[in-house]
């Protein structure tokens, strides 16, 4: 038995909630990776409409138990809100487990998140302003917090340490801040927190391959906006390719199995940053209104343009990609043409490769194909597609080497075709 692997392939929005949600009845065990309360993971059914950012998509399943893994950063206020939800939607849920060496956001990583971004004016990141950057840069600065101290005994020492450090250096930015009311919820959420099973997650997992125990592996965010691989430095400060699965849960690289990459039939992208193929017209408006592209966390509008295959070809590269899953297809019913960014020209000369200078000049190549021009919402078997529709499934399939095995075509879990 090995790992599957869900993870988005563009800038992150790419309906990874929904599809780990739709998938979760054939795993035992769903476990995020990384990332943290930055992600916004949307889940539809039963005409009800839930938001996670720490929990994972398979939580609304009762037989699957949910990990948050090792490579995750937790901030005790979000999580414990998105508990209250859980209860209070009278939903049968499944069994959360934390793993201990999960990274805690303190109130002050969520000042210095803000305090940076303010010093950076117009050269910000976008931000979520969850305090996901400076978590991971005391995670790997070697100062973090893990969940596992929180039953050490010297757990308030250890974060008075930690948050005065925080405090000196906000000063020296220059910058207001009031911690005193979220520090108060987030003790508080501390010792909520503590009613759950704290564990050794590398070993649960390894545990659950060895007994033929299905596991699923939930991606956050995208591989554009991956520490390494994205479009650095407007990118969140995670793995959040493939191998930090490998890092971010224990698991071995022999032990990953099916990769699943998941991509809009178009891209967007919120907060600052690279993004060749954004469209500032109207065509670009109305993916945003058919799309109803406003951001799961911030609310923000989502910026939008068409399919982007240089970098999704990249993805599949970096990720391995052995089944793609391709989301939101009905946004694009209305158009009468769809285009496709096959190359960029960058500086008179054309490249098919994602490169290192994203903030040059690029423009990208499209090809034109034509548009299905009907509803494809109800569809629920692959056959039952217009030609048109087939025909763009097929061109992505050639170009990326790797089979579309999902698509889907509404927000609701209902709306999915599997071949
Ligand atoms: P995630 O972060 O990858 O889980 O994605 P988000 O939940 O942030 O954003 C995806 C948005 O698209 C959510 O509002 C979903 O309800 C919605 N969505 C997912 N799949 C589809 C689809 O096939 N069609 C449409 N129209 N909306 C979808
Ligand atoms: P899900 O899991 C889309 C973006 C932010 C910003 C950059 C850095 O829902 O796909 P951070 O708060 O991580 O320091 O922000 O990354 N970003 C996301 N964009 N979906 C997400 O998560 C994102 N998480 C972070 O907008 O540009
Ligand atoms: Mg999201």
């Amino acid at each position: 038995m090995k790992v599957d692997v869900v993870l988005g392939l563009q800038w992150g929005d790419e309906g990874k909630g929904k599809i780990v949600d739709v998938l979760t009845p054939s795993y035992s065990v769903i476990s995020r990776f990384q990332g943290g309360p930055n992600a916004g993971h949307t889940l539809i059914f039963g005409g009800e409409k839930y938001v996670l950012h720490t929990i994972p998509s398979g939580i609304f399943r009762e037989n699957a138990v949910n990990i948050i893994g090792n490579g995750v950063v937790l901030d005790p206020v979000i999580l414990n809100a998105e508990l209250e939800k859980l209860k209070s939607s009278g939903r049968k849920t499944g069994k959360l487990l934390i793993s201990k060496k999960a990274h805690l956001i303190l109130p002050t990583h969520r000042v210095l998140d803000a305090a940076s971004e303010k010093s950076k004016g117009s050269q910000k990141i976008g931000s979520t302003l969850k305090g996901i950057g400076p978590t991971y840069m005391d995670k790997t600065g070697r100062n973090g917090l893990r969940v596992g101290d929180i039953i050490s005994g010297k757990f308030i020492e250890r974060y008075t340490a930690l948050k005065n450090k925080h405090i000196n250096m906000i000063k020296q930015m220059n910058f207001e801040f009031d911690i005193t009311e979220y520090e108060k919820d987030w003790l508080e959420g501390i010792e909520q927190l503590k009613q759950f099973e704290f564990i050794d997650s590398e070993h649960y997992i390894y545990d659950c391959i060895n007994n033929n125990k299905p596991v699923l592996a939930e991606g956050a965010q995208g591989s554009m906006l991956d520490i390494d691989f994205g479009t650095y430095p407007f990118v969140t400060s995670s793995n959040t390719v493939c191998a930090g699965v490998c890092t971010g849960l224990g698991v071995s690289p022999r032990n990953i199995g099916d990769v699943y990459g998941i991509f809009k039939a178009y891209c967007t992208r919120v907060g600052s940053g690279p993004f060749p193929t954004e469209l500032f017209d109207e065509t670009g408006k109305t993916l945003a209104e058919i799309g109803r592209e406003f951001g799961s966390t911030t609310g923000r509008q989502r910026r939008c343009g068409w399919l982007d295959l240089v970098a999704l070809k990249y993805a599949v590269m970096i990720n391995g990609v052995s089944q793609l899953i391709m989301m939101k297809s009905d946004v694009l019913n209305t158009f009468e043409t769809i285009k496709i960014a096959t190359k960029y020209n960058m500086n008179g000369e054309e490249i098919s490769n994602f490169p290192y200078e994203t903030t040059a000049d690029i423009k990208p190549v499209y090809i034109e194909l034509e548009g299905w021009k009907c509803d494809i919402n109800s569809i629920r078997n692959y056959d039952d597609f217009p030609q048109q529709f087939k025909d763009y499934v097929s061109y992505i399939e050639k170009e990326c080497g790797v089979p579309i095995k999902i698509i889907s075509v509404g927000p609701d879990r209902e709306e999915t075709i599997i071949r």
